[in-house]
């Protein structure tokens, strides 16, 4: 079933209802509770915007419209008129009493969500539905305000935003590739990230950032992995590794900061503990990789000078912290092959990990770019990288290099965190994961 209506003004949202107390007012919306004494009934109703009560005394509406009530199921679309009066118990401070009601269209009897707990495969199944719940709405909505407040924070700093291509035939990071065949010109990949393009650019612009997705065919089944996920990825012109951790720290404040300012009511949806995330205010503390192993030894890990740290590790690293935790400096063979070599101890380069606090792990992979020709060229036969496809990388070294640094947030890691979901798969409107292609 469906109604076209052209109309000249555009429709009331239900969140528009508390400006609109003492008149009579129209929205339209889904049915989303429904219960019935026999002599009144109550419909709420959800439109993306807030939830709305409406109450339907038997006596007062018209008989049809009585009758419409009783064909009402979950979900069905509906648009409601009626008196929008204040009432304090409810979300939003208001509800409606309603006069006329028309369905928009049917929801059938067997709607997937009903009002019982479901497994978490049963909901991804129906991600398409389990988005409209309360919780998944709220988690969406501090998603956005993140979205705004990364655009707002570089925007007000004079970055400026560059989109990076998706299919790429260089390769950025080590885990796993996504093929496609690319015409005449063989395989394209798809981006695992905008780095490589993002210090071409910075060299042309100073301060950029891009803000794209990312890809990564890893074969990771844990609560941290998605194989397309979205990558904030600003690089800056003359800044070394220090003002580079400097801008993270500043950067994560500003987006907690935002989210607390401005979603309160979405905080609480999700049953967030906000006391932890106001302390989160720069600096935070930088701790050295060799300290790292050396903490991580002591409270009992099997870590060893040169591995990279796991989630466990990670989980040891930030249980003694409230703030984000810098760990420095990491040993070369863990690292990617664009990372500085450290003047100080060249087992090491110039990088960091940002791992956010509450053992949500690493939300940030940052570094001083390698700005030596001959080093980096080495670097790249050392990993047994094709050099061709990295001429144009390695020119930006050739002509008029700079020392330049730059880092990668993982927005649904962010998201997690900031949200306290356990899964990052809750913080993207439909995950891909290895397993997971639908809906
Ligand atoms: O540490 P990564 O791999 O760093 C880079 O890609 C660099 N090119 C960034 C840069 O210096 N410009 O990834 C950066 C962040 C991680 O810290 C994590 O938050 C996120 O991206 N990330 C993932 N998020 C979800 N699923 C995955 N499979 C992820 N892999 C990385
Ligand atoms: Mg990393």
């Amino acid at each position: 079933m469906s109604v076209s209506s052209p109309s000249s003004v555009d429709p009331t949202r239900i969140s528009d209802l508390p400006k609109l107390v003492g008149t009579t007012a129209t929205v339209s919306g889904w049915v989303t509770h429904l219960r019935s004494s026999g002599k009144i009934a109550f419909i709420v109703m959800r439109d993306g915007t807030g939830l709305l009560q409406c109450v339907v005394p038997k006596k007062e509406v018209s008989e049809a419209t009585w009758e419409q009530f009783g064909a009402l199921t979950l979900e069905t679309s509906i648009t409601v008129s009626g008196e929008v009066r204040t009432d304090a118990r409810q979300v939003g401070g208001v509800e409606m009493g309603l006069k006329e009601l028309t369905i928009l269209g049917a929801s059938a009897l067997d709607y997937p969500i009903q009002p019982k707990e479901h497994g978490v495969d049963f909901l991804l199944d129906n991600r398409h539905f389990w988005l409209r719940t309360p919780r998944q709405v709220a988690i969406m909505r501090i998603r956005n305000e993140i979205e705004q407040a990364i655009h707002d924070f570089f925007y007000e700093r004079g970055f400026l935003r560059v989109d990076t291509p998706i299919l790429t035939a260089a390769i950025g990071e080590r885990s796993g590739l996504f093929a496609t065949e690319y015409f005449d010109e063989g395989n394209a990949y798809l981006a695992q990230t905008g780095q490589l393009y993002g210090e071409a650019a910075a060299a042309a612009f100073g301060k950029i950032y891009t803000f794209g997705p990312t890809f990564r065919a890893e074969k990771s089944k844990t609560r941290r992995h998605l194989t397309e996920f979205w990558m904030i990825e600003p690089e800056v012109a003359f800044n070394d590794t220090h003002a580079n951790m400097r801008l993270q720290e500043d950067f994560v404040s500003f987006l907690v900061q935002r989210v607390l300012e401005r979603r309160p009511a979405e905080l609480t949806e999700v049953g967030r503990d906000v006391s932890k995330l106001e302390k989160v205010k720069a600096p935070f503390p930088r701790i050295d990789y060799g300290d790292a192993v050396a903490i991580l030894q002591k409270k009992g890990s099997t870590v060893q000078w040169g591995d990279d740290l796991g989630a466990e590790d990670e989980s040891l690293l930030v249980e003694d912290h409230e703030l984000p935790v810098f760990i420095c400096n990491y040993p070369k063979k863990a690292k990617a092959f664009y990372m500085k070599e450290n003047p100080d101890d060249p087992r090491t380069v110039l990088c960091n990990d940002l791992l956010a606090p509450e053992g949500y792990g690493e939300m940030i992979g940052g570094s001083q770019r390698e700005d030596d020709h001959d080093k980096l060229r080495a670097r790249i036969i050392e990993e047994q990288l094709p050099v061709e496809a990295y001429a144009w990388y390695l020119d930006l070294r050739k002509y008029g290099t700079f020392v330049h640094s730059g880092f990668g947030l993982g927005l649904e890691r962010t998201v997690a965190w900031i949200c306290g979901t356990p899964h990052i798969r809750e913080c993207i409107a439909f995950p891909r994961m290895m397993h997971r292609l639908h809906p």
